[in-house]
């Protein structure tokens, strides 16, 4: 499927639904450029980390990373978004597609921490309700940024 990066407006949506703190650990799945992410620890202070399986467009987000003086608060990966290890973040960015947001739903429900917050720039979780969403009018069509907040597990 195409690379296409997130527009500067979806990205200004992502950061307002994801209210971003400094003690934050940020994870970019599919970072492409490093653009969001970059984005993202600018602002508040927090760390990030992008993951992608496309080594120029990794090159090129720690070259974007270098540029916007975040590199020491944010790394990138070469890895299947599917092996990344997600029990630490607080925060995950999503510009994917539908059907990748709904094999990953699982994952992210078994292993986020309660609270984190899933933010995905244009396509949802098919059933699974967002907690917020924010419409941007930009292009062609309308399209939605989205939140979900991790619900608490119940007790064994
Ligand atoms: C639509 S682009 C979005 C790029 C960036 N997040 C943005 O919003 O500007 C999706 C990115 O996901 C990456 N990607 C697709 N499948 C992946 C996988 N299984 N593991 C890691 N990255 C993947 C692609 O290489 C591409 O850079």
């Amino acid at each position: 499927m195409p690379y296409e990066p997130s527009s500067e407006a979806a990205i200004q949506a992502m950061l307002q639904l994801a209210q971003l703190r400094r003690e934050d650990l940020v994870y970019d799945l599919g970072c492409g450029d490093g653009r969001v992410v970059i984005a993202a620890v600018r602002g508040s202070g927090a760390r990030g980390i992008g993951v992608d399986l496309d080594p120029k467009l990794l090159r090129q987000a720690q070259a974007n990373a270098v540029q916007a003086g975040v590199s020491k608060r944010v790394s990138f990966r070469a890895q299947d978004l599917f092996e990344t290890d997600l029990r630490q973040a607080s925060v995950v960015l999503l510009f994917l597609w539908p059907e990748i947001n709904q094999r990953l739903l699982p994952k992210l429900l078994r292993e986020l921490p309660a609270g984190a917050r899933v933010v995905s720039n244009m396509h949802d979780m098919g059933d699974y309700a967002p907690t917020r969403r924010i419409t941007l009018r930009e292009g062609a069509r309308p399209h939605h940024v989205y939140l979900w907040v991790v619900p608490a597990r119940p007790l064994k």
